[in-house]
């Protein structure tokens, strides 16, 4: 907040906190940038952020501004890394927060992170959709501040990687990749850049790319989708709030929305464990997922400048990171054992 304040609803009376949210890697590729064939391709790595995913730029003002303003509880609806953030905040704000999340659809460690900083976690027997519809309707009855990313604080939060990107690399890159669920993303980020252009940060605005996993894709398909699925329960989303900001990002951009599959979900999200070092959630590996899908379909990128998305950390999913081969036996003590299992001998 202290960085950007002059870009942010920032007032005298907006306690100025951090949990150390924000100024995120922006990692060079070296491996899939030869697939991608563009001349650079960047990771902003946003699942190094203070819970582990971007949503921690847009909370900490949104909870700044609740606390100003009076708010003594939150509440939010959540795939599980808003709910992180939101508890986290919350806690180091000292407010009460109250988590509704899908219940049985929520990635183990965020589920463990709202309940360590103690929220008040509500499972609901049903999908995102049906939580933000609960819990928007709490706010309007009750003194509980709503912070999903229908609270413009939010956004404001959130667009600062924008700001980021531009002074890293000197101007806007040519083209944008990010995951897109609930569609609060896409929009702050393209909010960031047009408003960096305006003040003279940027000569050009970036293309921007958004991509959602084919089960749970309302913005493709140009409708709501009432059963979203996908292994990237970050994105399980059929009716996104933020709607109309992600056909503005990509209409306005000259870019597109478009779908990938699961596989190919998860293909990007082994492929960047294994070919780059950088462990993400599958959600966040849409976004690599998509370009290297129109790179095959012969999209071309030479001479651009490309950075993608990378919205959460892998560890927020224990589970299906896991799920692969890495129960390993364990082995006798001894030197010609480990040789063994490492088939040197
Ligand atoms: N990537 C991750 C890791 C996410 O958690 C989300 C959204 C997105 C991408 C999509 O961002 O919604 O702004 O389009 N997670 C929300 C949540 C919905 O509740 O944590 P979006």
């Amino acid at each position: 907040m202290r960085r950007w304040a002059k870009y942010l609803p920032i007032t005298s009376d907006t306690p100025m906190v951090s949990l150390g949210e924000g100024d995120t890697p922006l990692v060079r590729s070296r491996h899939i940038v030869q697939r991608v064939g563009c001349e650079e391709l960047y990771f902003k790595l946003e699942g190094c952020n203070p819970t582990g995913s971007f949503k921690d730029r847009g909370m900490v003002v949104a909870v700044a501004k609740a606390v100003e303003s009076g708010a003594k509880a939150l509440i939010c609806a959540s795939t599980g890394n808003t709910s992180a953030s939101a508890a986290a905040y919350g806690a180091h704000l000292g407010l009460l927060t109250t988590v509704m999340v899908p219940a049985g659809n929520v990635a183990r460690g965020k589920l463990a992170q709202a309940v360590m900083y103690g929220a008040r976690v509500v499972a609901v027997e049903g999908g995102f959709d049906v939580c933000l519809h609960l819990a928007r309707t709490v706010a309007d009855n009750h003194p509980v501040r709503l912070v999903n990313s229908t609270n413009p604080h939010r956004l404001e939060g959130q667009k600062t990687a924008a700001f980021e990107i531009i002074q890293e690399v000197g101007g806007a890159p040519d083209g944008v990749f990010i995951p897109v669920g609930n569609a609060g993303n896409i929009t702050a980020y393209w909010k960031g850049f047009v408003e960096a252009h305006a003040a003279g940060m940027s000569g050009r605005r970036p293309r921007m790319f958004g991509f959602q996993a084919e089960g749970a894709a309302p913005l493709v398909l140009g409708q709501p989708v009432a059963e979203p699925k996908t292994v990237a329960t970050a994105i399980r989303i059929g009716n996104p709030a933020s709607w109309k900001g992600a056909v503005a990002a990509r209409d306005e951009s000259g870019g597109t929305i478009e779908a990938v599959s699961d596989q190919e979900i998860l293909d990007a999200y082994r492929l960047l464990a294994r070919g780059e070092g950088v462990f993400c959630e599958p959600a966040s590996a849409a976004c690599v997922a998509g370009l290297l899908k129109m790179a095959g379909r012969g999209v071309r990128f030479d001479r651009q400048r490309l950075v993608c998305i990378i919205t959460g950390s892998g560890l927020k999913d224990p589970d299906l990171a896991s799920a692969g081969d890495t129960k390993a036996r364990p082995v006798p003590a001894e030197l010609d054992a480990v040789e063994r299992a490492m088939g040197l001998v």
